[in-house]
């Protein structure tokens, strides 16, 4: 199966490998818009595959989406970062136009291909790619809630001293500081509730830390993350190509469930060959609701900001 990468960064790149080196894929094209960036990454890339033992080919493309044809799965990944003195409503425009001329490139090429959007605002963006395109809405899928679900757990096994694999945690709503809802109520080692085994504090310091997760890191490398990002993606990749009925928290199209109707936004669903093709009812208490009703708003209150630009 063949899967593209548009966007040949740290992201882009990291996920490309992950897809490699767990033999997710057989084929990997990664295509950025700078002169033979894209064709340096897969070529330092395939150079690992001896060493690390994968059959996966990779290979590079600048701007040239005739290369990308006949992709199972899209992950998009292109894009910039906010910089110093740039308006939240620039930023949007500008990967707006990126993510709405990357999405119409795609599906000339892969008219049947799942769309994973990962560039930032991602919520608004997988509304946007969404919107755009007309696709089915289980064929778009933003990636958000896996990274932050897997950063909550990591927070998680450290404040109690597990191993990181015996934790579960969910990480629902927006993609965002302030948007996003770790569910602590759920989270166990090994099916032990947390709260039996951390104070209300620490479990409150774990959901504060998750939630600035991205920013943290960000404050750390001068840049967002991308190990984990690209695990993140790599994981829903697989869960798509393999069939593999993943529950993972995804962005998606809701249309009343979680009584929120006309956005995209992070719920349990199951992620299979195609594409998101079940959301699942956490039965949230009214605290939970709550939180996901605000985060609607805040992330609803992106979704216009776009709008409005265009009917400016
Ligand atoms: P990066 O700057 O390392 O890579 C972005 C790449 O996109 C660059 O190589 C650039 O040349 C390329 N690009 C720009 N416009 C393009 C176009 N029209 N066509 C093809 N390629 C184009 O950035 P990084 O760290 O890889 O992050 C990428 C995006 O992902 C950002 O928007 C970032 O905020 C977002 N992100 C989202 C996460 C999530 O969980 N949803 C997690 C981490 C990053
Ligand atoms: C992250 O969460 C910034 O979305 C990026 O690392």
């Amino acid at each position: 199966m063949k899967v593209s990468v548009i966007g040949a960064g740290n992201v882009g790149a990291t996920c490309a490998e992950y897809i490699a080196l767990n033999r997710i894929a057989s084929e990997v094209v990664i295509l950025d818009i700078k002169e033979n960036f894209a064709e340096g990454k897969a070529l330092d890339l395939m150079q690992t595959a001896t060493l690390n033992g994968f059959n996966t080919r990779i290979t590079g493309s600048t701007n040239d989406y005739s290369k990308t044809a006949g992709s199972s799965v899209v992950v998009i990944t292109s894009g910039i970062p906010r910089k110093p003195g740039m308006t939240r409503e620039e930023l949007i425009g500008i990967n707006a136009g990126i993510v709405k001329t990357v999405t119409e490139n795609v599906l000339k090429h892969s008219p049947e291909a799942i769309i994973i959007v990962v560039s930032n605002p991602m919520d608004t963006m997988t509304y946007l790619a969404l919107k755009e395109s007309k696709l089915p809405k289980n064929r778009i899928i933003g990636m958000g809630g896996i990274l932050d679900s897997a950063r909550f757990k990591c927070y998680l096994s450290m404040a109690m001293n597990a191993p990181a694999s015996d934790i579960q945690g969910v990480v629902i709503g927006g993609h965002g500081d302030t948007t996003m809802i770790p569910l602590t109520r759920f989270a166990t080692n090994n099916g032990v509730p947390a709260s039996q085994q951390l104070s209300a504090e620490a479990l409150k310091k774990v959901a504060a830390d998750t939630m600035v997760g991205g920013a943290t890191l960000t404050g750390m490398l001068g840049t967002s993350a991308w190990y984990a990002p690209g695990a993140a993606v790599a994981a829903l990749v697989g869960s798509i190509i393999n069939d593999q009925k993943k529950l993972f928290p995804c962005c998606v199209y809701l249309d009343g469930e979680y009584g929120q109707k006309d956005i995209c936004l992070g719920v349990p669903v199951v992620i299979g060959r195609n594409g998101w093709e079940k959301i699942v009812d956490f039965n949230l208490n009214d605290e939970e609701k709550a939180l996901f009703a605000k985060s609607a708003d805040a992330v609803r209150s992106m979704n216009n900001v776009l709008s409005e630009m265009k009917s400016a």
